[in-house]
């Protein structure tokens, strides 16, 4: 049998792939020991069951651990197999090293997940440098994509779309929508400074006055590429965009900052946020066949 193993968080996902797979829902009782420890114990026996461990890892320091501590208890268990659904897979934007010294998160995280799981179900996770989920998972990786999804929400909430990429690295996603939405698009140029700090320039965009600007990224984490991005196309007098995004993290004051120059801030629910818009349930459970 299917078992899905919610971690903290993730239950309402959890609970949905149970049912619309025909399996079940195993909940996880956790907490702090007194000297900051942590403790996880399975909701309920999995012997010889398949667990699908559901746990998107965003703020992935304070979930890791606990992440694998669950992963060896089902295997203690006597779980058949152990997958990961991570909705939202960390660290692979570092994925290589900019300077002497640096370690190459992406690889390390990617190792360590090897260890713990026999497979992988993410969506849209961030390849650039590093092309597929194969190059650095031992196990079997299987990325999904929003791609449609975010097209088909265009398609149905934006008349006369211009679709906009902040950066090179974006132009797989918003080529993809465009495609799909039946829309134009461009991409921007990006120079990244600091964590906090971008360059953006705009191409020409004259030909495609009296559109409505989407802003299309696949993360937005910083918030710093979308703030700046929206705050040129306004500065150039392209109207405010509709900003949308795979997976929304949302540091610290971000979400408020962009949703002050945006029409509007749309994501994905691959992380819980209130700007999600767009469900991810249905794929991941189809994504799941065969892993
Ligand atoms: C980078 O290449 C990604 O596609 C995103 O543009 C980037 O990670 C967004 O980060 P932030 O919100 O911190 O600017």
């Amino acid at each position: 049998m299917k078992v899905f193993l919610a971690l903290p968080g993730n239950e309402r996902l959890a609970r949905w792939l149970a049912v619309q797979t025909g399996g079940a829902f195993c909940g996880l009782r956790t907490r702090r020991f007194p000297d900051g420890e942590t403790y996880v114990r399975l909701g309920r026996a999995v012997l010889g069951d398949e667990v699908y461990a559901v746990c998107t890892l965003a703020h992935p320091d304070r979930r890791t651990l606990r992440l694998l501590l669950a992963a060896g208890a089902a295997r203690d268990a006597g779980a058949r197999r152990v997958v990961l659904v991570a909705p939202y897979l960390a660290y692979m934007r570092q994925d290589r090293a900019f300077a002497e010294g640096e370690a190459i998160s992406a690889r390390h995280f990617a190792r360590l997940l090897s260890h713990a799981f026999e497979g992988l179900v993410t969506v849209d996770p961030h390849l650039h440098r590093i092309r597929a989920l194969g190059e650095i998972f031992d196990i079997p990786a299987r990325a999904l994509h929003a791609a449609p999804l975010l097209a088909d929400w265009v398609r149905v909430n934006v008349e006369r779309p211009l679709l906009i990429g902040p950066d090179v690295e974006s132009r797989q996603w918003v080529e993809a929508v465009a495609h799909r939405a039946a829309a134009p698009f461009a991409v921007l140029t990006k120079v990244r400074r600091a964590d906090r700090q971008v360059e953006i320039e705009l191409p020409a965009l004259a030909t495609f006055s009296g559109r409505q600007p989407v802003l299309i990224d696949d993360i937005i984490s910083s918030g710093t590429t979308m703030i700046q991005a929206a705050r040129m196309l306004r500065a150039a007098g392209v109207g405010r965009p509709v900003c949308l995004a795979v997976h929304g993290l949302f540091a610290q004051d971000s979400f408020e900052r962009l949703s002050a120059l945006a029409a509007t801030v749309v994501t994905t629910d691959s992380v819980p946020h209130p700007s999600n818009g767009i469900s991810i349930a249905r794929m991941l459970a189809d994504g799941l066949s065969g892993i």
